[in-house]
Parts: C-alpha cells; sequence; structure tokens
C-alpha cells in the first residue's frame, strides 16, 4: 500500500520532470526569440517614383551597410507627382499609413502639413546646418512658419538648345519668345531639324510647372500667396497661353506635346528630333550619356521670357518629411540626416546629374569637373519662381491644368479658359 502510494508520487514526479523541461525548453525558445526580435532591423517606407527608386538604390545599400540596425524600404510608384501625392493622401486619409518617411514634391508642403500628415523638424536642425540649403528649398519646406520637409535636391527649369545646328546657323541662343519661334522656322525651312520646340503639355503637374515659368516670362502670375489674388484671367496670362498655342499652330512644336510629360519631351530631343526642350536638369547627364545620339552637340540656358520681362524657373524640387504616424521617427530621421548629407547628395548627383539642394555642392571641385554648368546653374535656382505655396495647392493646380489643356488642345479659346481658370480658382479660395 505505502509502497504503490510512493510509486504514484514517484510517476506524478517523473511527469512533473517532463512537464518542467518542456516549460523550461519553452521559456529558453521565447526568451532567444524576443533576443532576436529585438536585434531585428527596424523597416523605414517610403514611397517615390519608379525612376528614382533605381536611382536611389546606390543610397540604400551604403545606408544600410552603415546602419544595420535599419532597412530602408523603397517603394515603387508611378512617376508623375500628382499621382505619387495621391498615393500618399489616400494612405493618410484611410489611417494608419504603411509609411515612415514622405518624399515630397517641394509643392506639397502646405497641404500636407495643414493636413496635419507631418512631424514638426525644426527642432532637430540648427540654424548653422540650415545654412548650407539653398534658400528657395528650404523654405519650400517650411508651413507658417515651421520645417517639415528636409531638401534633398533641387531643381529648375531651363531651356536645351541644339548648340551644334545654332553654331552652323551662326545664330545665337534665342533670350525672348519671338526669338525661339523664328530660330526654330529657319532651322526647320532648311531641314536641319524636324521640330522646333518641344515641351511638357499633358494634363498633370508638369504643366502647371512649365506654365509658371512662360506666365512669369510674359509678366504675369498665377496666384499671390500674400493676398490671394488671382491673376490667371490678366492680359499677360492669356498671352502665355496663346503663345504655347501658337507654337503648335505655327508647326514649331508637334501637337504630340499636348500629351507629354518630362521623358517623352527628353527622349524626342535626346533622339535629335527637336532643336530646343525645356525640361529640369537632369536632362544634361542622359542627353550627353555616351549612347545619345545628341552627346556633347547641347547647350542649357534660363528660360525664354517675352520681349520687355525677364526670364523665370519653376522651382522644383524633392525632400524628405517624417510621417506623424510613424513608430520609428528617430530612425527617419538618420534615415534623412544621411540622404540630405553633403556626402551622400554630392555621390547621388555625380551619378545621376541632378541638382543639389545644398549651396557648396555647385561649386564643388569634383562636380564641376563633371558639370561645368553648375556654377551658372546655381544663380537660375537662386531666382526660380515658387509655384503658389498654399493649402489648397493640390485643387488649384488641378484647375490650372484643366483649362491649361482645354486651351492647348483647342478646345476652348485662351481667353475662355483663363477665365474659367480664374473663377474656378477664386471660388477655391473663396474670393
Ligand atoms: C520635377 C520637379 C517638381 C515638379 C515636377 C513636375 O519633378 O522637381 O517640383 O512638380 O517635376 O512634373
Amino acid at each position: 500500500m505505502f509502497d504503490s502510494q510512493i510509486g504514484k508520487w514517484r510517476l506524478h514526479f517523473r511527469r512533473f520532470r517532463w512537464y518542467g523541461v518542456a516549460v523550461c525548453c519553452a521559456l529558453v525558445i521565447l526568451g532567444l526569440n524576443s533576443i532576436a526580435v529585438s536585434q531585428q532591423p527596424i523597416t523605414i517606407k517610403v514611397l517615390m517614383s519608379a525612376l528614382e527608386a533605381t536611382q536611389w538604390q546606390p543610397l540604400v545599400e551604403k545606408f544600410e551597410a552603415q546602419n544595420p540596425d535599419i532597412d530602408l524600404e523603397i517603394i515603387e510608384g508611378p512617376n508623375a507627382t500628382n499621382l505619387v501625392e495621391d498615393l500618399y493622401t489616400s494612405s493618410f486619409l484611410l489611417g494608419n499609413s504603411p509609411y515612415d518617411l514622405v518624399y515630397m514634391d517641394i509643392v506639397w508642403t502646405p497641404k500636407f502639413a495643414a493636413a496635419g500628415w507631418l512631424m514638426e523638424l525644426s527642432d532637430r536642425i540648427s540654424e548653422a546646418q540650415s545654412q548650407d540649403f539653398l534658400a528657395g528649398d528650404l523654405n519650400g519646406g517650411r508651413y507658417q512658419g515651421e520645417l517639415y520637409r528636409i531638401p534633398f535636391r533641387s531643381d529648375a527649369g531651363m531651356l536645351y538648345y541644339r548648340q551644334d545646328l545654332l553654331s552652323a546657323a551662326e545664330r545665337k541662343p534665342p533670350e525672348t519668345t519671338e526669338e525661339l519661334i523664328e530660330i526654330s522656322q529657319e532651322l526647320q525651312a532648311e531641314n536641319k531639324i524636324d521640330w522646333g520646340y518641344v515641351w511638357q503639355g499633358k494634363q498633370y503637374e508638369g504643366l502647371a510647372a512649365m506654365f509658371v515659368e512662360i506666365l512669369k516670362g510674359f509678366g504675369g502670375f498665377w496666384i499671390d500667396p500674400n493676398t490671394q489674388e488671382v491673376g490667371l484671367d490678366r492680359p499677360e496670362a492669356i498671352a502665355a497661353v496663346s503663345f504655347l498655342r501658337e507654337t503648335i499652330e505655327s508647326g514649331i512644336s508637334p501637337s504630340g506635346v499636348t500629351t507629354y510629360q518630362e521623358e517623352e519631351t527628353r527622349r524626342f530631343f535626346q533622339n535629335g528630333k527637336a532643336l530646343f526642350l525645356r525640361n529640369w536638369p537632369y536632362v544634361w547627364a542622359l542627353a550627353n550619356a555616351e549612347d545619345s545620339p545628341v552627346k556633347g552637340k547641347i547647350g542649357l540656358k534660363p528660360m525664354v521670357y517675352a520681349p520687355g520681362h525677364e526670364s523665370a524657373a519653376c522651382q522644383g524640387g524633392w525632400g524628405l518629411g517624417i510621417s506623424k504616424t510613424t513608430q520609428h521617427p528617430d530612425e527617419a530621421w538618420r534615415v534623412i540626416e544621411f540622404i540630405t548629407s553633403a556626402a551622400t547628395q554630392k555621390k547621388f548627383i555625380l551619378e545621376t546629374g541632378y541638382v543639389p539642394s545644398r549651396r557648396s555642392l555647385f561649386t564643388d571641385q569634383e562636380i564641376v569637373a563633371k558639370y561645368g554648368h553648375y556654377p551658372q546653374l546655381l544663380e537660375v535656382q537662386e531666382s526660380s519662381v515658387l509655384r503658389p505655396p498654399i493649402a489648397q495647392y493640390a485643387q488649384a493646380s488641378d484647375i490650372l491644368q484643366r483649362y491649361l489643356s482645354a486651351a492647348l488642345t483647342d478646345r476652348m479659346t485662351p481667353e475662355k479658359a483663363m477665365a474659367g481658370a480664374a473663377t474656378e480658382t477664386r471660388n477655391l479660395l473663396g474670393r
């Protein structure tokens, strides 16, 4: 009896021992797992155009090698800026945005900041650290005095021309819109070139960016951000639209320009089919690449303007903000510090031909050795025109794009289109 009691205890003990071993093993596994989890890199996600996502790869590799605790994940989006903006916008509106960083076009800042989608960054960067950034680029990252976006690369619209053809015809590159038309027609008539001028005429953000240059070049304005006055139905604006229409009607621009974005116009020019091109500085490196038919044959200058007025470049550019919903603001900031640093910008610029947001890099020896026109570019950058920095920018731009497109494709007269654009814009602004 006593023996059988002892036997039961032994059995219990043996069972208990196996339970104990199992529990201990489970604890050890859990412990190891949690160590592994805590050592797992934190993923920082950011969305950008497919074109730039590819160009960022070497930067991502370098960043991850230096920061093994962070995985920088780039998500590829469409190439048109407004489409990328729509993706970010819907992710924020739906809540729980998957993006930790927001790679932002300069024109998005007021909207994203006003909507409360971005973290304030002023405390993360000192006055001295911000000194090197171009003023226009840094200011384009502010909203109501607060900083939300650190500039990575700047942009300004300019005019490319075929230096070889102009020299052969003993012509200087054009200063005015009239000269541009005249030289184009002359060389087209002599069969030196198929087309005179290509520009971005599709209904998208690039159309608005291109238009502000022509508009300012005709002495006009879009929206005055201080008074909210709208200038789209003024004679200067109508003259600007009429000039663009004239390029198509006079046969210097193919009617297809009304469907072209930056890349279509670049390929057109790069394939030797046009004398002049309006585009951003990134074109320089591509058009001068080994396999480019126009390598070494092109020049670049500030945009043409109407006689009696001044040249204007549209201020473009991209920078990084931190999403308000991220769980990892400090890691996101480490990415910003790395990407916007002078060393990273320099590497990126030497590889891609984009424009830095840091003043010092425009005169950097290695950069100037590769891109001799950068010191001159700095002047263009510093006198560029900002699109209206207002919270309703996306809607204002959409209105302008729709009416411009109607005028350019001959569905409305320039007067009627611009009257419509002005009225809708005033309604939007509550004027
Ligand atoms: C470039 C500019 C950007 C502009 C866009 C228009 O990416 O940097 O500011 O909005 O072109 O297509």
